[in-house]
């Protein structure tokens, strides 16, 4: 198959590329948005915060946690591994469902997210001030289509948001090869709904042992005599 780069996708590298350091990405879920964000242009191993109403401050600078023999240390968490990097020099972090963050969590998010020349965290074990180094960037993810939705705090340190409606190329590589036009394609005969890749890996699986009957069943329900349809057509083509 062709490597060619939807536009979105095209944006994104990009935009990476260029040494923007704050990238959003928004749109449907199963589309490859956390997968891209986690290796496109990042200097070394990623890092990775999933918000729920539940995340806490600790889950993203860190927490005191038992050393042994009564003794406590302060373990880093995420947001400032990522601001470390590989000695010093910073790394990606990618935040996944930023809608939901609230609270305590969205106040650290602010200061993990802000600008290279005000953010600074200390340590509390150590004393140490700690500072974003230079490649720590920072990619985040939400399936909002509507950007009203993130709180406008965590909107405004993300000036490029890039609205993500087609897979990329690279995750249908690994589809049979009927299903690949399709699911680059997105969306199902008429149907505005995308149909997540995760669906469609899914199907694959499914259809070599049970048949495209039955598995378009299991994976689409009610949709699985248009999804069918959809597979039929695509191959007349
Ligand atoms: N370029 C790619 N190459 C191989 N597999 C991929 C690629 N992009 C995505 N995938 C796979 O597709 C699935 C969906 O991708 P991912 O989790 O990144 O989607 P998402 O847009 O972040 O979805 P959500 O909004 O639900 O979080 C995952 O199983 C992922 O491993
Ligand atoms: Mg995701």
């Amino acid at each position: 198959m062709e490597e060619i780069l939807a536009p979105c996708w095209n944006d994104v590298v990009d935009v990476l590329a260029s040494g923007v350091r704050r990238l959003l990405l928004f749109g449907p879920p199963g589309l490859g948005k956390t997968y891209a964000a986690l290796r496109l242009a990042t200097s070394g191993p990623a890092e990775r915060l999933t918000c729920t109403e539940d995340l806490t401050s600790a889950e993203i600078t860190g927490s005191w946690m038992p050393a042994g023999a009564g003794r406590w240390e302060w373990r880093e968490g995420p947001g400032i591994r990522a601001w470390r990097g590989i000695e010093g020099r910073g790394s990606r972090l990618v935040v996944d469902e930023a809608d939901r963050a609230s609270g305590d969590a969205l106040s650290t998010l602010l200061l993990i997210c802000d600008s290279p020349e005000s953010a600074r965290w200390r340590n509390p074990e150590t004393g140490e001030w700690v500072r974003p180094g230079e490649d720590f960037t920072v990619v985040v993810t939400t399936n909002s289509t509507s950007l009203e939705e993130l709180p406008p705090a965590l909107r405004d340190r993300f000036p490029v948001a890039i609205e993500i409606d087609r897979p990329h190329v690279g995750a249908v590589g690994a589809l049979s090869e009927d299903l690949r036009a399709p699911a680059l394609a997105g969306a199902l005969g008429g149907e505005e709904r995308l149909i997540s890749l995760r669906a469609y890996y899914a199907f694959d699986t499914l259809r070599a042992r049970l048949g495209a009957e039955r598995a378009a069943g299991l994976v689409f329900g009610a949709r699985a005599e248009a999804f069918l349809d959809a597979l039929s057509i695509a191959a007349l083509r």
